[in-house]
């Protein structure tokens, strides 16, 4: 049942051009979870539920956020029918306007890539101690800057200037993995 319901909802999305992260991005996000003992996360991004609802079946709380009115919720509808309302609780809300005090072991930045340096400085203080902070998509699906239109290829600099922003950045200690669709994990820096 948990594992028809997770496959049609990813179908779904595949055939509604819903962007969820993908199986080998995701298998490594739930690796992560299970290594560093996450138990709380907050996510920036939640289209309807997906990514969540995988990361909830490893016994995590969860607090998401989606600025999209439809697909938040498709998102509460996708978490009742889960039966996973203890676990996740949605938040309708433009994140960069968002006022949280809670701190998370886990962010996990999956919204609005030109924003991605915003998110991050804002919600840096969210993150506990020894937490981690992991965003999606930086490869941007391995797009030639050559072959795409204006609009993408400023998108494309701005995901460069975000890396170069996290490989010289005095805080946080970042790698880069090459899996999924290239996914970055960001620890403090020891003081
Ligand atoms: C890539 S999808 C999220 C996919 C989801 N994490 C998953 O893997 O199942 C990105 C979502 O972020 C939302 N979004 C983009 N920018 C946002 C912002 N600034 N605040 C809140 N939500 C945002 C979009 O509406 C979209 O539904």
């Amino acid at each position: 049942m948990k594992k028809n319901f997770i496959y049609n909802l990813k179908e779904y999305a595949i055939k509604n051009d819903v962007p969820i992260i993908n199986d080998e991005g995701l298998e490594f996000l739930l690796e992560l979870i299970k290594t560093h003992n996450v138990k709380t996360i907050l996510e920036i991004g939640t289209a309807i539920g997906y990514s969540a609802i995988n990361m909830a079946h490893l016994d995590t709380k969860i607090i998401t956020v989606e600025r999209d009115y439809f697909m938040y919720e498709q998102a509460i509808n996708n978490i009742k029918e889960s039966n996973l309302e203890e676990n996740i609780k949605v938040i309708y809300a433009e994140a960069l306007e968002l006022e949280i005090t809670e701190k998370f072991d886990l962010i996990f930045i999956d919204a609005a890539k030109a924003q991605y340096q915003k998110f991050f400085e804002k919600f840096k203080i969210n993150l506990n101690e020894n937490g981690i902070i992991v965003c999606d998509n930086l490869n941007f699906h391995n797009l030639n800057i050559n072959e795409v239109s204006r609009g993408t290829r400023q998108l494309l600099k701005k995901i460069e200037r975000f890396k170069e922003f996290l490989e010289n950045n005095d805080e946080f200690a970042t790698t880069i993995y090459n899996v999924g669709d290239g996914i970055s994990v960001s620890k403090r820096r020891m003081k």
